[in-house]
């Protein structure tokens, strides 16, 4: 069994040759009769299907897709005869195709085929999935994995309906994408048919099933039936899930004008998962610590993750499920729509949350990746495994979530609802194409949406706008530039002629509430202010760009810094530090900026101020100026510390207490506030021993910095901890805190500990990723990896194996730079080839800051701290 999985896991990461795997459109499929037959004890499977398809011309072979499966019988029945087939791979397309002796009239035909697979151990097809002696058969199959589960025309536009059974034993249940329709004991063994009702029209990468013992929870909205499944024992994890699905379902109800298509609801917890979730259809498949949660007992951000995962899968019930696009190219669609969606309904069942400031660390996430050389555009080609894989990043997701955003902002929200609901009524059960969808919004609110989402689509990259204000005779007015921006300032310094069709929305004055929005649509373009004002060029943060503002403006800006909403604070911070680090600005006049942050109190602006300050700690600074740095920060966060302390108290609302754990794990983290450090360890012992006692939000932030300088005494009380924990939640606290550890021994204890049996492969590579991120880490992780790379290879699924080339970008030494890059091409991981170009250019990139930056480092540093106050 061992053996077999290797064989086939090594196939996976040895990244396959770019060879297109398109069928052609000459068959095309109407119906699949699935029944599948797993045996947990072997990990195998056998399937038996029949495809009702329409041949458009008269063929005497039909190719379609398959990977990694047996076929024993093949069939084509057309009318009355049935033709036999003789079957023929081509592993390295996933294809096989099926030889006829006479030629097939075109019109209707059925396919019959018998087949065989293993139930693989990578998390991808239908796999082996395993918590303590329990075994799963599930699936999981975008985007082009369910080919290996059973043969398909496996493209997302070609859409059939699907009858699916699965023989198993009496005792475990199975799971799909539609309601049961009959349960029934098979007669000459101990097994039983679970058979499902007929699924609408829908996509190959949607199918799902699962089959295993699951216990679930019921609810229901609007008429649907919801259950929350899991596997036995987590029941009591279920309740906040099943309310937050009940709650989305009924708010998309109504914002969708098609209410929920498909029946039943299902959210499953599946206890290995590479995804954080996925969306088939009807039966949402989650990793368990993105659906399940003690609630009493979860922080803020665990509950805010599962609902926000929760309303971004059901979103796609209608935005990628209902209406599919029509290709991988335009998967940003999909993906940056559920993105954009899923704060609204979490905002609508909880607004004292504040998720929508959760909005602009997406856009931020989109820059880190769109300001270097080594982005693309939104749309791009994909036709390989590979490439398909690789569109699953930072510029699909939050740069296409921020665009139609934007697009939003614009049109107004009533416009743009309107819009989507027409584009949806018009495709549903059907396909798209991106064109398809911003006519729609453009033909429903009028205004010229298409040029600029065309611009922010096909063409890579960040705006940077400049903003200069000028006074001449009293007249004032705003002049304004665009270019593109870059992180790097040698390729800034180059000619740029790029340019967008660029909605901007200026809020001018102190005053609240809209100012104008204009469309640029040229290099250069002036505006009329008033000569005394100080107009904020991205309201509310909603627009796609990098704004530049001459240094005076910024500091007037930080003067009045509490007339800007959160969302405007938080974009301030930002674009100032991309300007750092494009060496448009110093890093002193940002650390000012910075400090006048100091009595900040919305959690999510103060992350972003705090995320900053951690990154001139591990990256920028050294040897002394390390701890003069860690000085300043003590000093500037120790009155808000102090005002905040150490105990909730009972009326603090969520938002508050996320603020006390942020502003506790900076003095702890940027700031080796030694008193903090232990103060930390003995609150968070005090929590593992009675969680009823204090706050999980503090509790959260405490797991990652209590292990700064700590011994080996706490390591093992973290690994005793992850065993006996009480949810995936706390588990993954303890186990994604163990590379925080300082103390070079305890390191390679915790990079042997991720790749051992305890560590399920959804999280070995993830956990070795994070100790790149701190400079107490990553070079001890940096070299164990190199000397440990067949372990980790062995258990590194398609994602996690990207995740953790790009997770190599935070290493920012010269050095290692050219490491990095020898090493992989050396031992190539799949669909990674975008995530090491840009990781080599994130090294580079943050080295080059701090040779840039050290003078004025320097120079504040030693600047009298009075100033900064
Ligand atoms: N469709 C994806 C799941 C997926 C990701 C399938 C990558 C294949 C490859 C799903 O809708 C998704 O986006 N999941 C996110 C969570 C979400 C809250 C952003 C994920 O898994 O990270
Ligand atoms: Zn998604």
């Amino acid at each position: 069994m061992k053996t077999v999985g290797r064989i086939l896991f090594l196939s996976l990461m040895i990244a396959p040759a770019a060879v297109g795997q398109r069928l052609g459109t000459d068959v095309l499929p109407n119906h699949y009769e699935l029944r599948f037959n797993p045996d947990l004890e072997k990990a195998t499977f056998a399937g038996h299907e029949q495809i009702d398809v329409d041949l458009k011309k008269s063929t005497s072979s039909i190719t379609l897709h398959a990977a990694d499966l047996t076929v024993s019988r093949a069939t084509v029945l057309q009318g009355k005869t049935r033709h036999p087939a003789t079957v023929t791979f081509k592993p390295r397309s996933e294809t096989m195709t099926l030889h006829l002796k006479r030629p097939l009239r075109p019109g209707a035909a059925t396919i019959g085929l018998d087949f065989k697979g293993t139930l693989n151990d990578s998390l991808r097809g239908l796999y082996l999935a395993k918590v303590g002696s329990r075994r799963y058969a599930t699936t999981q199959f975008e985007p082009t994995d369910a080919r290996r589960a059973f043969p398909s025309f496996d493209e997302p536009d070609m859409k059939a309906t699907f009858d699916i059974s699965v023989v198993t034993d009496r005792r475990t249940s199975v799971i799909s994408n539609s309601r049961v329709q009959s349960d029934e004991p098979e007669k000459t063994s101990s097994k039983h048919v679970v058979t499902f009702e007929r699924t609408p029209k829908m996509s190959t990468y949607l199918v799902a099933v699962a089959v295993g013992e699951f216990e679930c929870s019921s609810g229901s909205m609007d008429g649907t039936p919801i259950r929350v499944c899991t596997t036995p024992g987590k029941k009591q994890l279920t309740s906040f899930a099943l309310e937050a699905a009940e709650s989305f379902l009924h708010y998309y109800n109504g914002y969708f004008s098609t209410p929920y298509p498909y029946g039943k609801l299902d959210l499953v917890g599946i206890p290995d998962f590479e995804a954080g979730a996925m969306e088939n259809v009807g039966a949402i498949f989650y990793r368990e610590s993105a659906l399940l949660l003690d609630e009493p007992h979860a922080s803020l951000r665990a509950r805010e993750d599962v609902a926000e995962t929760i309303a971004h899968e059901m979103a796609h019930m209608w935005f990628g499920d209902l209406v599919t696009t029509n290709w991988w190219n335009d998967l940003w669609l999909n993906e940056g729509f559920a993105t954009w969606m899923s704060s609204k309904p979490v905002e609508a069942w909880k607004p004292e949350w504040k998720v929508e400031l959760g909005d602009q660390e997406s856009i931020e996430k989109a820059f880190n990746v769109d300001v270097l050389k080594s982005t693309r555009p939104i749309r791009a080609r994909a036709d390989t495994y590979d490439e398909i894989n690789e569109m699953f990043d930072a510029i699909t997701y939050d740069k296409g979530g921020a665009v139609i955003r934007m697009i939003e902002n614009f049109v107004g929200p009533e416009a743009f609802r309107a819009g989507v609901n027409r584009y949806l009524t018009e495709h549903a059960y059907g396909n798209a194409s991106a064109e398809d969808f911003w006519n729609t919004i453009e033909k429903v609110s009028g205004k010229p949406v298409s040029s600029i989402m065309k611009s922010f689509v096909d063409q890579p990259g960040v705006p940077l706008l400049s903003a200069v204000p000028r006074c001449q005779d009293q007249t004032g007015s705003l002049e304004l530039t665009q270019r593109r921006f870059f992180a790097n300032p040698t390729l800034l310094a180059q000619p740029s002629d790029q340019q967008w069709t660029l909605p901007v929305c200026l809020r001018s004055g102190a005053a609240a509430g809209t100012g104008p929005c204009v469309v640029m649509s040229s290099r250069q373009q002036k505006l009329p202010i008033a000569c005394d004002e100080v107009p904020f060029l991205n309201m509310n943060g909603g627009g796609y760009y990098v704004t530049e503002y001459p240094a005076p403006v910024v500091q007037r800006l930080a003067a009045r810094i509490s007339t800007l909403t959160p969302e405007e604070r938080m974009t301030l911070v930002r674009d100032e530090w991309m300007l750092v680090q494009a060496g448009r600005a110093h890093v002193g006049e940002f650390l000012d900026l910075a400090a006048s942050f100091r009595q900040e109190h919305e959690p999510a602006v103060f992350d972003e101020v705090a995320g900053k300050l951690a990154f001139i700690a591990n990256n920028l600074v050294a040897g002394p100026d390390r701890d003069a740095f860690r000085a300043r920060i003590r000093a500037l966060f120790a009155p808000l510390a102090g005002e905040l302390g150490w105990q909730a108290k009972p009326e603090e609302g969520d938002r508050t207490r996320a603020l006390r754990a942020s502003v506790i794990a900076t003095l702890a983290d940027t700031g080796r506030d030694p008193e903090t450090l232990t103060r930390a360890r003995s609150t968070l012992r005090a929590f593992v021993a009675n969680p009823s006692s204090g706050d999980p939000t503090l509790a959260e932030s405490l797991f990652g910095v209590a292990p700064i300088g700590a011994g080996p005494d706490l390591f093992d009380f973290y690994v005793q901890g992850l065993r006996q924990a009480r949810s995936p939640d706390e588990r993954d606290n303890f186990l994604y805190a163990l590379i925080r550890f300082t103390d070079p021994a305890l390191l390679q204890r915790a990079l042997d500990f991720a790749i051992s049996a305890e560590v399920p492969t959804q999280d070995s590579a993830n956990l070795i990723a994070r100790a790149f991120r701190n400079a107490d880490s990553r070079e001890v992780a940096w070299q164990w990896l190199e000397s440990h790379w067949d372990a980790v290879r062995r258990k590194t699924s398609t994602e996690s194996g990207t995740n953790l080339v790009a997770g190599t970008g935070s290493l920012c030494s010269s050095e290692t730079a050219g490491d990095v890059k020898r090493f992989f091409a050396a031992h190539p991981v799949a669909a990674s080839t975008a995530a090491l170009a840009r990781a080599e250019e994130r090294i580079r990139t943050c080295v080059a800051l701090r040779e840039a930056q050290a003078p004025s480092l320097r120079a504040w540093l030693t600047k009298d701290q009075m100033t900064t106050r």
